[in-house]
């Protein structure tokens, strides 16, 4: 463990509260790895909606709290049993959380060996959300190749996903996006049919979504922005279809009341990939599929943009700010 020094950048919080309350330190202390756990050199860190969810205080941390969930880069210590073979040097893509920092101590069994082919880049900027996204598509609500279905924020970093995925297995996709140039790049990522849901004038989304498809509305809606759509959403399900939220970019999604899924047989869920990741097999079902198609090119990750890490309060400001599309990443 020569060559790991004793301290390291990070971007940590101990309090919760607006972008501000993130501090950037040049001397935190490097980890030191457990038993059954991984030193990792992070190279990239993915940034989410749930690091604001952190830090906000929507979800509960512990102080002081080091933000993100996923960080790609090279393994430079492995403690105690080793079944998974890991060695120094590997390079990994990661899921947990203290991704905004040099270093992270990490579960041996929730990292990943990047394949060959892949850059450090792609591996993390594709992981966390593409293996949400597949598991909303195959799990949340299976897909059926010619259903239609609806993407809310279809040009943000799930967003993009989730719309070339379901594209590419045959479903008609109507992607939401505040403006015409997030409408465009939808459109450009496989969304068949855009609506601009922030428009001032003509008809509101939901009846640009039942006139889609002839007022029926749609098979399922994969809805992550939560407060301000969520109520539209069970307004354009189809008889007998399903809403998954995913996601509270807007606020969280207020008590429903169950009578109001009677009318048309509505079923709803609220999903987190966390609860399809559970065991190592889980794990590497979701994360191989997802390296894969990017390995393969069937899967195109699009960088908003790449922020030094004492950046990470203006990243997410931005990306709070809807100023973002596809993915944005941290350099370690
Ligand atoms: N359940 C899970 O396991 C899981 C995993 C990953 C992500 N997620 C969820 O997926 C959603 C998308 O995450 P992401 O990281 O890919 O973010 P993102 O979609 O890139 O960014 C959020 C987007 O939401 C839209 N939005 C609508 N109303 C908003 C508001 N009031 N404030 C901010 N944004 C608003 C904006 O797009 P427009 O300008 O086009 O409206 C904004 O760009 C989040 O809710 C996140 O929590 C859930």
């Amino acid at each position: 463990m020569s060559s790991v020094p004793s301290t390291m950048k990070a971007v940590s919080f101990s309090k919760t509260g607006g972008p501000d309350v993130l501090e950037y330190n040049e001397s935190a202390p490097v980890p030191e790895p457990k038993d059954g756990e991984v030193l990792v050199k992070n190279n990239f860190a993915g940034i989410n909606y749930i690091d604001t969810y952190f830090r906000s205080g929507l979800y509960p941390a512990q102080f002081p709290f080091i933000p993100g969930q996923e960080a790609s880069g090279t393994i430079a210590k492995v403690q105690g049993d080793n079944p998974l073979g890991f060695k120094e040097g590997d390079r990994v893509v990661w899921i947990k959380v203290g991704g905004y920092a040099e270093y992270t101590a990490v579960a041996a069994d929730r990292v990943i060996k990047i394949p060959q082919g892949v850059s450090d880049e792609d591996a993390v900027g594709s992981f966390l959300m593409g293996m949400t996204a597949l598991s909303l598509i195959k799990e949340a609500y299976p897909v059926k190749k010619g259903e239609t279905i609806l993407v809310h924020a279809a040009a943000g970093g799930m967003g993009l996903l989730l719309t070339q995925l379901l594209r590419d297995f045959g479903c008609t996709v109507i992607g939401t996006a505040g403006g015409p140039e997030k409408c465009a790049l939808a459109k450009e990522n496989g969304a068949h049919h855009v609506i601009d849901y922030k428009a001032s004038s003509g008809p509101t989304w939901v009846e640009q979504v039942l006139k889609l498809t002839n007022g029926e509305g749609v098979d399922c809606t994969y809805d992550g922005v939560g407060k301000d759509t969520y109520e539209g959403s069970l307004e354009v399900a189809k008889r007998k279809s399903k809403v998954v939220y995913y996601g509270s970019a807007s606020g969280a999604v207020p008590p429903i009341n169950i009578a109001r899924l009677t009318a048309k047989n509505t079923s709803i869920m609220r999903s987190t990939l966390m609860g399809y990741i559970v065991t190592r097999k889980e794990l590497e079902y979701y994360a191989n599929g997802v390296l894969d198609l990017v390995k393969d090119g069937k899967l195109k990750i699009k960088l908003h943009k790449v922020y030094p890490l004492a950046e990470a309060k203006q990243a997410q400001e931005d990306l709070e700010g809807r100023r973002t599309t596809g993915k944005l990443l941290l350099k370690l």
